[in-house]
């Protein structure tokens, strides 16, 4: 029995007859009263584990990003949410990052792979919560914000641009540039085009930064238990509770999808994803880190602003590091009900099918990484449907972001 509580289910029904005599206060009462206690269902360990997942949002004034003269900066986080709704930052003219990161889709698009001018060969993630990463794309191939922003632009099935076309539009465009001077302080260089182009991505990224997703029912969850109070049946249910206890425990999820967003930002191999494109497997990470090493757009580059180096750091060392074909970046569990399919060729079309991925197989040949044998989860049936109704509730949606309704600048 995972719920040590055997009466929990009389005492959930109690409570919903309580609530149809709609008591008001009375009704509160009860619940205060009737709740098992958080000490009754985890160990002190497990509140612990449970405790690591938050708080969310992380914090109130995030530190600004380093490498990034213009983070944190107004001006170039509305320069930048006009740059990514902007199809002329494109070959075609038809193509804007919100072509496949759509704000109302969680920032994904719902289909299986990216299109742009053509299909890509990738699910597109989320764009939030992307704060403060080390690694960004399912390979890791960018190591910051902005670097990862000038992918797309570059990419012929993506934007399809170049950064003449992209200097050429700043310059030419009254607003592109007054924006521009207002937020880099200078105008754009009339020569040189990376240096605009690179401009560009850092406004992107200014934008991106500010992107948090809503707080869900297993944050108000991790509250209640944060603060010793007996967390309440009406904001997480029994399944859920069991659920978090094997994501927590048997299911070892955490050891990967880690911390307040999920994801401990690093890469192993799980076998979910299978797409081959072209027919040769997808190698994720040692072309990731290859890419990453080859680009003038890494922190160990020029366009890194941090003049003390120390951000490059985890650049500088990724090249020693050993990494395994098939391995993709642990993506972010946030939202999971918003942004089907799933994986990273976006093979698996619903939770279910996930967490089965997880319960017959041995999902986590990467836990042979550290030494320890890799066994098969074997859940049950209705493991497998805790399991999802957890992940459900890292979903909301309620996520804060509303388009501006686009003022002049002058
Ligand atoms: C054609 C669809 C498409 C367009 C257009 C597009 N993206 Fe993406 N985006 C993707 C896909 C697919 C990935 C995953 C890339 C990979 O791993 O190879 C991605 C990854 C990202 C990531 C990394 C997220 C993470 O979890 O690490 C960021 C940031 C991002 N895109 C921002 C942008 C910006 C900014 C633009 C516009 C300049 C843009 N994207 C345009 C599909 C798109
Ligand atoms: C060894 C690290 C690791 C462990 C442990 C792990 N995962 Fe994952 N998870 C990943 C990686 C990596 C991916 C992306 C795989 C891919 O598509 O190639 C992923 C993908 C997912 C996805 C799809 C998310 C999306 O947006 O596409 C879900 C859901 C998920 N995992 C849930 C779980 C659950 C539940 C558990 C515990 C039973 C678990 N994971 C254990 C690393 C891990």
């Amino acid at each position: 029995m995972i719920i040590r509580n055997k009466h929990f289910n009389r005492h959930a029904l109690r409570i919903a007859s309580a609530m149809l005599a709609a008591a008001g206060a009375l009704w509160v009462a009860s619940v205060t009263a009737q709740t098992p206690a958080a000490a009754n269902i985890f160990t002190a360990e497990e509140i612990k584990k449970i405790l690591s997942h938050g708080p969310w949002p992380v914090s109130a004034t995030p530190a600004k990003d380093v490498t990034n003269r213009v983070s944190g900066n107004a001006d170039a986080i509305e320069f930048g949410t006009r740059l990514f709704f902007d199809q002329r930052l494109s070959g075609s003219g038809k193509v804007a990052c919100a072509s496949c990161h759509v704000a109302e889709r969680n920032w994904t698009d719902n289909l299986k792979r990216g299109v742009g001018t053509a299909e890509v060969e990738r699910n597109t993630p989320t764009v939030f919560n992307l704060r403060g990463s080390n690694w960004y794309g399912w390979d890791g191939a960018a190591d910051s914000l902005w670097s990862q922003s000038i992918r797309p632009l570059l990419n012929e099935r993506e934007h399809g641009t170049t950064p003449r076309q992209i200097a050429q539009l700043v310059r030419g465009d009254e607003q592109l540039s007054c924006r521009y001077r207002k937020a880099f302080g200078a105008a754009p260089s009339p020569t040189d085009d990376e240096s605009v182009m690179v401009g560009i991505a850092k406004a992107l990224a200014a934008f991106q930064e500010t992107l948090v997703s809503g707080r869900t029912p297993f944050d108000m969850f991790r509250e209640t238990l944060a603060k010793g109070a007996a967390p309440s049946a009406w904001n997480f249910s029994e399944p859920a509770t069991r659920g978090l206890k094997l994501f927590i425990g048997k299911g070892g999820c955490t050891n990967c999808h880690s911390g307040p967003n999920f994801s401990n930002g690093e890469f192993f191999t799980t076998g979910l994803s299978q797409f081959k494109p072209q027919g040769k497997p997808d190698p994720g990470r040692p072309e990731g880190v290859r890419q990453l090493v080859e680009s003038q757009f890494n922190l160990l580059g020029r366009y890194n602003d941090d003049a003390s180096g120390n951000s490059a750091a985890h650049t500088k060392k990724v090249a020693m590091e050993k990494t395994v074909q098939g391995e993709f970046k642990v993506p972010s569990l946030r939202n999971l009900v918003l942004t089907a399919p799933y994986g990273r060729d976006g093979r698996v079309e619903t939770i279910a099918e996930v967490v089965r991925h997880y319960a017959d197989i041995d999902p986590i040949s990467a836990h042979a990484k550290d030494g320890r044998p890799a066994v098969p989860l074997k859940l049950s049936l209705r493991e497998q449907t805790d399991l999802v109704v957890f992940l459900e509730s890292l979903s909301t949606f309620n996520n804060p972001w509303r388009p501006d309704d686009g003022g002049r600048c002058d």
